[in-house]
């Protein structure tokens, strides 16, 4: 039986990909400071432990795993990456998990890692017209991410490929674009725009307001988690390390998006826009690259994906309302 190994796999992506490697046939141990949020694990062994300690990486290591899914981080979305207030946390807590990673999969001789890297990499100067963003893989540098977690994203990715040249490792490095999806952060600073949108709509009463942040003429691509880890596992199993876009390239604006949100919710609602944590103007994956090399990317409407997203975060504000039962609209 074939082994895998997810660390993070207490967070939103790594609990989705313990369960489609156990529908797939594999042993998996998952590790996490937590359990998953919203679900059981569906792993083998979960393991709670700290990967900022080397002696924790060191003991869930102790086989020669056939793939590992490096995607433990301190993360979040834009109200928590670029407010500036956990900076320091965010590139120590990241950067210590990788440098122990990387050691611990090399003293165990494996080969097959996958380190989960992010567009936030990408240089800020080429994402300042939203109707035309450059986020190709060979337009890395100059390096000028604007946040330290896209630099702390970037000194990581860098540090697994060296492990490749330098002690003849398989590291594969994806560059995921806002991944989203049921059992995704929804509440509490570190959710995305895709679920904090839907938790906005779900909470608002049809004819009233939202609040947006920004003009909401920034424009991003969402993927929907199913195609992150089929770009995911099509990677790590690939002959090539990347760096690759996983993302999707239906590129919207924020306030497309909650027209888009709020039509699946049928709530008419008036956007009121407010200053807030923006990041880089607009953003689009390119996937000119990964459909060359891997003969794959991604395809999924984004209407499709927000479909099961809104109904399961509507779920989540109905639960926490107290109420059970669909509300009238
Ligand atoms: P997530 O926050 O839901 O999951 C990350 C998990 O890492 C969390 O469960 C957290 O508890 C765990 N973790 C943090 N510090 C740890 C530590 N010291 N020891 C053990 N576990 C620790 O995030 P996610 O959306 O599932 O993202 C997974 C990976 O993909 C991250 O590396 C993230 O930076 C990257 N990524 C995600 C997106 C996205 O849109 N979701 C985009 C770009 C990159
Ligand atoms: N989160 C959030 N909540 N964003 C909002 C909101 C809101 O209520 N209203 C408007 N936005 C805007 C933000 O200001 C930002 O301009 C845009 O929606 C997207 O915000 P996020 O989804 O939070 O983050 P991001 O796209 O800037 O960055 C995300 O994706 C990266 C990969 O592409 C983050 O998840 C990063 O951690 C990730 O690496």
């Amino acid at each position: 039986m074939k082994t895998a190994l997810v660390t993070g796999g207490g967070g939103f992506i790594g609990a989705h990909l313990v369960s489609r490697l156990k529908r797939e046939g594999f042993w998996v141990r998952a590790v996490d400071l937590k359990y998953p949020d919203f679900s059981e694990t569906d792993a083998d062994d979960f393991v709670i432990g700290d990967l900022r300690d080397q002696a924790v990486c060191s003991r869930v290591i102790d086989r020669r795993f056939d793939e590992v899914y490096q995607l433990a981080a301190d993360m979040g979305g834009a109200g928590y990456i670029f407010t500036g207030e956990h900076d320091a946390d965010v590139m120590h807590n990241s950067a210590t998990i990788n440098l122990n990673m990387v050691d611990a999969c090399l003293k165990r001789n494996i080969k097959h890692v996958f380190y989960s890297s992010s567009a936030c990499m990408y240089p800020a100067y080429n994402q300042e017209d939203p109707n035309n963003p450059n986020c190709a893989e060979d337009s890395a540098y100059p390096a000028a991410p604007d946040s330290e977690y896209g630099w702390e994203k970037l000194f990581s990715e860098r540090l697994y490929l060296a492990f490749n040249r330098n002690h003849n490792m398989e590291c594969r490095v994806a560059r995921y674009h806002n991944i989203f999806g049921p059992q995704g952060t929804w509440e509490g600073g570190k959710e995305k725009a895709p679920a904090a949108i839907c938790r906005k709509v779900a909470e608002a009463q049809g004819g009233g307001d939202i609040e947006i942040w920004g003009d909401g003429n920034q424009t991003r691509s969402f993927l929907y988690i199913d195609e992150c880890l089929e770009g995911t596992t099509r990677l790590l199993r690939s002959p090539y390390n990347g760096p690759f876009n996983v993302g999707s390239d239906e590129m919207v604006t924020i306030n497309q998006l909650v027209d888009m949100v709020s039509h699946i919710a049928g709530k008419k609602l008036h956007k009121n826009h407010i200053p807030g944590p923006l990041g880089v103007r607009g953003r689009n994956s390119d996937n000119r690259l990964i459909a060359e090399t891997l003969g794959w990317k991604p395809s999924s409407p984004l209407v499709k994906g927000l479909e099961k997203t809104y109904a399961w975060v509507e779920e989540q504000v109905r639960r926490k309302r107290g109420e059970n039962q669909p509300s009238t609209k």
